[in-house]
């Protein structure tokens, strides 16, 4: 068989975020989340933790950690995630809801389409990680 230098089926930049994914979360105990989501992929089975913090005057996204036991592309999926709705002072709450798991692979430069599945994960955790934040302050009123 003929060797190639394209038998790597990933992106440069899905390379990066799942060899050095950012916004871990390393320490559950200590991180004072304002909405907690929990989401499972049905296909696989793996699971998906996602926690945000958000600004009460903006409503916008200030930080988010994620955990995963799910794959390689789950992590690189999660890792664009938790930048994109964290970046550029962050987003808005609405905006992340309506997050399509397309943008996210958009931006990790793609992604093989049996890995299509994986990118959904981390969306799904962050809809009810929002969806705590939500009924968290409906209970404060
Ligand atoms: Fe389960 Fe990728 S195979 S999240």
């Amino acid at each position: 068989m003929k060797k190639t230098k394209t038998n790597w089926l990933y992106s440069q930049i899905v390379k990066e975020h799942f060899l050095n994914p950012k916004n871990v979360l390393w320490d559950e105990k200590n991180y004072q989340a304002d909405g907690k989501g929990m989401a499972g992929n049905p296909i696989c089975g793996d699971v998906m933790m996602v926690c945000i913090k958000v600004d009460l005057k903006t409503q916008k996204i200030k930080d988010c950690k994620w955990r995963t036991y799910g794959c390689g592309a789950a992590i690189a999926s999660t890792s664009m995630l938790s930048v994109m709705v964290t970046e550029k002072g962050g987003m808005t709450l609405k905006k992340a809801l309506n997050l399509k798991p397309q943008e996210i692979i958009k931006r990790l430069g793609g992604l093989p389409v049996l890995k299509f599945h994986c990118s959904v994960l981390g969306q799904a955790a962050l809809k009810e990680a929002i969806n705590d934040y939500f009924k968290k302050q409906k209970r404060k009123k």
